[in-house]
């Protein structure tokens, strides 16, 4: 990967051939460990190159403040409502629903291009007044109206859902905590989940916790026990959230990547949703990078999400714990955080945990030939807009012109390319996540399966190609394959 950042240039003056090719090749050496790495020059730039997003939590009274959405807008790709979201802000009284906090961060995110984690439909805690004295089955009813009705307000504007939040207890118990949420049957966080399935089918729908971090832990167990059953008996959940609120009481431990990739390996992203650190200088830096340095590590890591941006925006404003000073200025736990995520680049990562499909034939065309990509139920071709080479620019359907920009050759090692040197790439593994071209690397989110059903399935993923409809401009996403004629593609040889 090359730098995309340029080294400051500096004017030489005069100098002899010799002295100037002397200073050239001290330059060149000295920059070579730079050009050899990306070094992008924001958070998010910096996590886009893996196809990873960097979030922070925002407030809405927040977003008027200069200081605090210079930074936001600079940095961060991702958001997610501190509270903005939670059951007492949406539904205040029973049936009476406000969006209008939660829709600023919505609007401000979306209008930019950035992902939204919604936070939280279903939580013992934040919730009303009328919820907090309700029961048994008016309150497990009134649980599942309020999370279809959130859902699907914001239906297709969301990346993922914290569909169940904070549901075990601390300690050795292994336990579900208890609540008047859980005093309603074990069974109300996959009623939960189905609920918010139907609602809004494209959002990737997380269990997010605390202190489940650390892969030793009982809780870590207990919700680890929970999501494999889940997945055993399809139950719809696609990711976890770890909070990693880490302090004295919950610190850091090395072995927060097999949590990571111990979760992974049960069939589900896992994404670091409300990351703060105690502490300060160097050793607040060093455990920033571990941080980071973990969750690239496992393919199925999506991204990360600091809980405030300044440290007095934290909820936790005494312990100092991230990114940026009361004024705002980058930390050593930035800087940590940058490079660490610069130093992955789009380089090669682990095998994925969870293997895709193996390819039941070879497409129509030989290797190395281009061929349009041509949706059955459409007949129209995947395009890449406007001709675009940008890194992210989403792919579509539409009418098939031959052009480079739906000119796509499938290599031996799977890469859709076009353009040469760009590739077909997922930026996420969930449904719904989005299909786009990007700089081609070695990573599995770039290779696919082109199949003798007639499906082209992602190898992260294992889900298919599918659009929602058969318009020009319909937008190409990942989603579970279900042999509809919307997930149905032949390579078409271009002569
Ligand atoms: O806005 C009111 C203000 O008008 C009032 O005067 C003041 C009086 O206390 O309260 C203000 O609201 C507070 C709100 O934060 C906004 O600052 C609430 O009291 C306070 O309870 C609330 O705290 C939030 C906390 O969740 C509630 O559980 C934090 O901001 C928020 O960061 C925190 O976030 C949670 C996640 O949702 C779940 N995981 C843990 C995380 C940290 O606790």
């Amino acid at each position: 990967m090359i730098s995309r950042t340029r080294p400051s240039g500096r004017r030489l003056r005069t100098l002899s051939a010799s002295g100037t090719a002397a200073i050239v090749a001290v330059l060149v050496v000295s920059l070579l460990p730079s050009l050899a790495q990306a070094a992008e020059a924001t958070l998010g730039a910096a996590a886009t190159q893996s196809g990873r997003y960097f979030g922070a939590a925002v407030a809405a009274n927040k977003l008027g403040d200069g200081a605090y959405t210079t930074i936001l807008n600079r940095e961060f790709n991702s958001v997610t409502p501190e509270n903005e979201m939670k059951i007492d802000a949406t539904e205040p009284q029973q049936n009476n629903f406000t969006f209008g906090n939660a829709d600023r961060i919505v609007n401000h995110a979306l209008s930019r291009g950035w992902k939204v984690r919604g936070h939280t439909l279903a939580w013992h805690s934040q919730q009303p007044g009328w919820m907090q004295n309700m029961s048994g089955t008016a309150l497990r009813n009134a649980m599942l109206n309020h999370v279809t009705r959130v859902a699907t307000y914001y239906r297709g504007k969301i990346d993922s859902w914290d569909v169940v939040n904070e549901a075990f207890a601390d300690g050795n118990s292994g336990a579900r905590r208890d609540s008047n949420l859980q005093r309603t049957g074990n069974d109300w966080i996959e009623a939960a989940f189905r609920a918010a399935r139907s609602a809004d089918p494209g959002a990737k729908l997380c269990y997010n916790d605390y202190n489940t971090d650390n892969w030793t832990w009982a809780k870590t167990q207990a919700v680890y026990n929970m999501v494999r059953d889940f997945k055993q008996r399809g139950v719809p959940i696609d990711c976890v959230g770890f909070q990693s609120h880490f302090n004295a009481n919950s610190p850091y431990n090395s072995n927060y990547r097999t949590t990571l990739s111990s979760f992974a390996a049960l069939g589900v992203d896992v994404q670091i949703t409300e990351l703060d650190i105690e502490g300060s200088g160097t050793t607040q830096a060093n455990t920033y990078r571990s941080v980071v340095n973990d969750c690239l590590a496992v393919p199925r890591c999506n991204g990360i999400t600091v809980w405030g941006i300044r440290d007095s925006d934290s909820w936790r404003s005494g312990g100092t714990p991230l990114l940026f000073d009361n004024s705002g200025n980058k930390k050593q736990a930035y800087t940590a955080t940058l490079d660490a995520l610069n130093s992955a680049g789009p380089g090669p990562t682990p095998t994925p945990t969870t293997p895709g499909p193996t390819p039941t034939a070879t497409p129509t065309g030989s290797p190395g030939s281009a061929s349009e990509i041509v949706g059955a139920q459409s007949g129209r071709c995947i395009d890449v807009p406007n001709a675009s080479r940008s890194n992210g620019t989403r792919v579509q359907l539409y009418d098939c012109n031959k052009q480079s920009n739906q000119s796509w050759t499938y290599t031996t090692n799977r890469q859709l390319r076009v353009y040469g040197d760009m590739c077909l790439d997922a930026a996420g593994s969930g449904n719904g996540a989005a299909v786009q071209i990007y700089s081609c690397h070695n990573q599995t989110n770039q290779q696919w399966n082109v199949n003798s059903n007639g499906t082209i399935t992602g190898v992260q993923s294992g889900r298919c190609l599918d659009v929602w409809s058969t318009s020009n401009g319909a937008q190409v996403q990942l989603y579970d394959c279900n042999g509809q004629a919307n997930q149905q593609f032949r390579l078409a040889p271009l002569a």
